[in-house]
């Protein structure tokens, strides 16, 4: 509200839940927008904020308490508990917004909101607007400008608080304490989906139910696929495999990944692939502070990845072309990393002024370099073929460098190797 010109009002809706077959609904999780304004984790819901307005600044809409509805679906907060529990100044049943809405926003110039995001937002907006123009006569002021909320509160999201950090910490801890048990009990025979199951298991008994995002578990091949969900195969001995999983805790995410062998002992091959996508992914990581450019961290990857694959023959020419053309994209598609928070490929802009933003402190990312060898790839050996490996973690922005909240996952062949053959 601080950020806002005078006479302006926020509006912000929560998420819906959404059906998936008959009486049965996807699991309801908020917006992450919405629940970082209000913590608030019920559906069908509107937030209005009205700085200076002396009535009250936050202002709920939520579902009436219905003893009916709750016997079936559970407990409700209802306005009163909206005031009580989630310090709103003021709530009100969500059937009745049509009635209030136009006199709370009376007079306010500007509206901020998330425009376009949701149809059904957008086209209620719409219609309370034109009751509003409608009152002109009888002195309703609707607001003369619409605008884009999401400049500032996703930049907002982008810097973590000390309690946000203290969130995401713990979440980086648990997730990667759960990578390296799926290393101990890894097994030839056993099922991707089991090993997800032991992530899995390990989130629940620390107290979080939900992931960040599906686990990605793939054995092989598999691997090389980069949003490989189905985890339906069987884990074969000499196969790497590949886990990409996070807990969400407290609605902020991890997103780890970890690329292992099936049998406790890498091969040559994957030995010398896993190395080149440690170095890259250990040099950038170490290239993390505040003022090096976004784009500056992801060349670097290309360069190292590029030099590498180049000393073991998959890649010839000159390393400069190379680098240039931009060889190294039939292996390595995708880019160094993403902002990570309360969503796994968390809000705020790349880009600032037309150029990549600098890193700054509060920002958390992840590092995730990889090389994946399609295993019917005609350009490089055969026993190069089918090789996939992903290595990424969380890095926090400091005001001296960085911090990785993910680091008590092995990641050197021999820490895994000697876990593995502790399991
Ligand atoms: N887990 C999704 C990603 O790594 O971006
Ligand atoms: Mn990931
Ligand atoms: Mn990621």
């Amino acid at each position: 509200m601080a950020q806002l010109p005078a006479e302006s009002a926020i509006l912000l809706a929560a998420a819906r839940m959404q059906p998936r077959n008959s009486d049965v609904e996807y699991p309801f999780r908020q917006n992450s927008d919405f629940y970082y304004l209000t913590g608030f984790d019920e559906p069908d819901a509107i937030l209005l904020l009205l700085p200076g307005n002396e009535e009250g600044e936050y202002v709920l809409f939520c579902q009436d308490k219905d003893p009916l509805m709750e016997i079936w679906h559970g407990y409700r907060a209802g306005p009163d508990g909206c005031v009580r529990d989630y310090e709103a100044d003021g709530a009100w049943p969500i059937e009745r917004i049509d009635e209030q809405i136009v006199g709370l926003l009376d007079g306010r110039q500007r509206l901020y909101y998330l425009m376009g995001q949701d149809a059904e937002v957008d086209s209620q907006i719409q219609s309370w607007l034109n009751v509003l123009r409608q009152g002109g006569r009888s002195g309703l002021e609707s607001p003369t400008a619409l605008m884009q909320l999401e400049p500032i509160l996703h930049e907002m999201r982008l810097f973590k608080s000390a309690q946000e950090l203290t969130v995401m910490r713990e979440a980086g801890e648990l997730s990667a304490q759960a990578h390296a048990e799926a290393m101990r009990v890894c097994q030839p025979g056993m099922y991707e989906y089991q090993l997800e199951a032991t992530i899995t298991h390990k989130f629940a008994m620390a107290g979080h139910r939900q992931c960040a995002y599906p686990s990605i578990v793939g054995g092989g091949d598999n691997a090389c696929v980069l949003h490989y969900t189905e985890n339906n195969q069987p884990l074969k001995d000499g196969d790497l495999v590949l886990i990409d999983a996070g807990v969400e805790q407290d609605y902020y995410a991890a997103d780890i990944t970890r690329t292992f062998p099936v049998n406790g002992r890498f091969s040559p091959e994957q030995k010398a692939i896993y190395e080149l996508v440690l170095k890259a992914q250990q040099a950038c990581i170490d290239a993390c502070k505040p003022g090096v450019p976004l784009n500056r961290i992801h060349d670097l990857s290309v360069e190292v990845l590029t030099e590498g694959l180049l000393e073991l023959g998959i890649l010839r020419g000159e390393l400069q072309d190379l680098i240039e053309v931009g060889a190294c994209r039939d292996f390595y598609m995708h880019r160094i990393g993403h902002w990570l928070g309360m969503d796994v490929h968390d809000v705020g802009n790349t880009r600032k002024n037309s150029d990549w933003r600098p890193l700054e402190p509060g920002m958390v990312m992840t590092i995730e370099p990889g090389l994946y060898i399609a295993p019917d790839c005609r350009k490089v050996e055969e026993r190069w073929r089918g090789i996939g490996v992903r290595i990424e973690d969380n890095v926090l922005i400091t005001p001296e460098g960085y911090e990785v909240l993910t680091a008590s996952a092995p990641t050197t062949v021999a820490d895994i190797e000697a876990l593995m053959a502790e399991g």
